[in-house]
């Protein structure tokens, strides 16, 4: 009811502007005064608007006094409603062109919430200039085709990981692979990597004695901490995380470095391939499990990464993402929690405006929300990495001291 009155409303009142550009003059249809537009499907003065609408409210059986044929004027207007509420309908005046004081404030509101969401979403210039700042930081902080990893110890998949990904592996089959390529630059289901033979179970402690049952382990651990100095240097580089005490500085690297190294390696995530592409050096799951780390973690850290590359992130998402984890008020050891906090929250609105703004897609009010889960989903297993890398540390100490010093926990 509200919408069909409030479309015809509105067809009127669009005969209305045209017709004032027609140079007519407006008489009131009723009484012939002059006319101050279209009131309830009618050509009408204020005075015969305002009648209409009292009649319709308050309804009372008028009754004329004469003969029931009076001819209305301007000036006798008031002396027979009967005959004028007749006319006024004579001359097609609809009751349910009016609305009720409550049906005029919710038009209102309608209109105005309408307005708003017409009004296009822009970044503000702050906000443009926190994304830029990131996408700096990041851009000379990433070494998204790993050319400067060059100082590492070859990556040994011979044996088979405890727990195959071969969901991962088996996709690119191919066994075709030049035996002249560097090792390390070999993807795990080449010949020399067999993701996909017998899945034997490999214990730690027995085959190749306790200081090979990891065999990934030395590569990863190189490869973690050349992550590891490039997320220290993207923080570093950050103005208001400079202008954080030292020892809150280290509480956020060392609460976040671990999502930070996920998130960029997401940026790398071939979702068809199941793999990590890092330059010339391809990684799949199967190579963290040969590394010691336990279905406990890969299993869901698998699952976060498919979720997240179907996101298709652009960098700005990606690197704003970074800093909404990197800037989480609640790691152990923070002290100034609230401006943190306060950093944390303008992140967060940054991201939400600028897939407002940047997005097309209809559904893209559902990514602000799938973004964040996807944050909260990788800190509910950041304590269990740290868990897993202590335990690893422990059978086989490969783990380099920066990585230690990141993941011993604040006593
Ligand atoms: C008006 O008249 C109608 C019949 O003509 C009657 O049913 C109704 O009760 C009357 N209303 C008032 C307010 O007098
Ligand atoms: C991802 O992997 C698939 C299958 O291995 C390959 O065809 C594709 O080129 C890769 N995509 C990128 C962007 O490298
Ligand atoms: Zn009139
Ligand atoms: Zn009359």
């Amino acid at each position: 009811m509200l919408v069909c009155t409030t479309v015809v409303q509105v067809v009127c009142s669009v005969f209305a502007v045209e017709n004032e550009e027609e140079d007519e003059p407006k008489v009131c249809q009723v009484c012939g005064d002059r006319a101050t537009g279209y009131h309830f499907n009618a050509m009408t003065c204020e005075g015969c608007k305002g009648f209409f609408r009292r009649a319709m409210k308050r309804p009372v059986n008028f009754s004329c006094p004469f003969r029931g044929v009076c001819i209305i004027t301007k000036n006798n207007r008031r002396q027979c409603q009967a005959c004028r509420l007749q006319k006024c309908r004579s001359i097609g005046m609809l009751k349910e062109l009016i609305m009720s004081d409550e049906e005029l404030g919710q038009r209102r509101r309608l209109l105005e919430r309408r307005r708003k969401r017409a009004e296009p979403v822009i970044l503000s210039t702050q906000q443009e200039a926190v994304i830029q700042e990131l996408l700096n930081a990041q851009k000379k902080t990433f070494d998204i085709s790993f050319v400067h990893f060059t100082h590492f110890r070859p990556i040994d998949r011979t044996l088979a990981p405890m727990q195959q990904y071969r969901q991962t592996c088996q996709e690119t089959t191919t066994n075709t692979w030049p035996s002249d390529i560097q090792e390390a630059s070999l993807p795990c289901s080449s010949s020399s990597s067999p993701c996909s033979s017998s899945s034997q179970e490999v214990k730690p402690e027995d085959s190749c004695g306790k200081d090979r049952a990891f065999t990934t382990l030395p590569h990863i651990a190189d490869l973690s901490t050349y992550m590891i100095q490039q997320i220290i240097s993207f923080a570093k580089m950050l103005s208001s995380f400079k202008e954080l005490s030292i020892e809150d500085q280290i509480s956020l690297l060392k609460g976040a470095t671990f999502e930070l190294c996920q998130i960029r390696f997401n940026m790398l995530f071939n979702e068809s391939s199941g793999m990590w592409e890092c330059g010339p050096l391809t990684y799949c799951m199967d190579d963290a499990a040969r590394a010691g780390f336990q279905p406990h973690l890969l299993d869901p850290l698998m699952k976060f990464h498919y979720t997240l590359r179907r996101l298709h992130l652009d960098d700005s998402e990606y690197v704003l993402m970074q800093a909404i984890a990197l800037f989480s008020p609640d790691r152990p050891g923070v002290t100034d929690s609230k401006t943190i906090d306060q950093l944390q929250e303008m992140l967060a609105l940054t991201l939400k405006t600028y897939i407002e703004s940047k997005r097309t897609s209809p559904k893209k009010h559902l990514l602000y929300p799938k973004i964040m889960g996807c944050l909260t989903e990788m800190r509910s297993m950041n304590e269990e990495y740290t868990k897993q890398v202590l335990q690893i540390q422990d059978i086989q100490p490969e783990v380099p001291p920066l990585m230690l010093e990141v993941f011993s926990k604040i006593t």
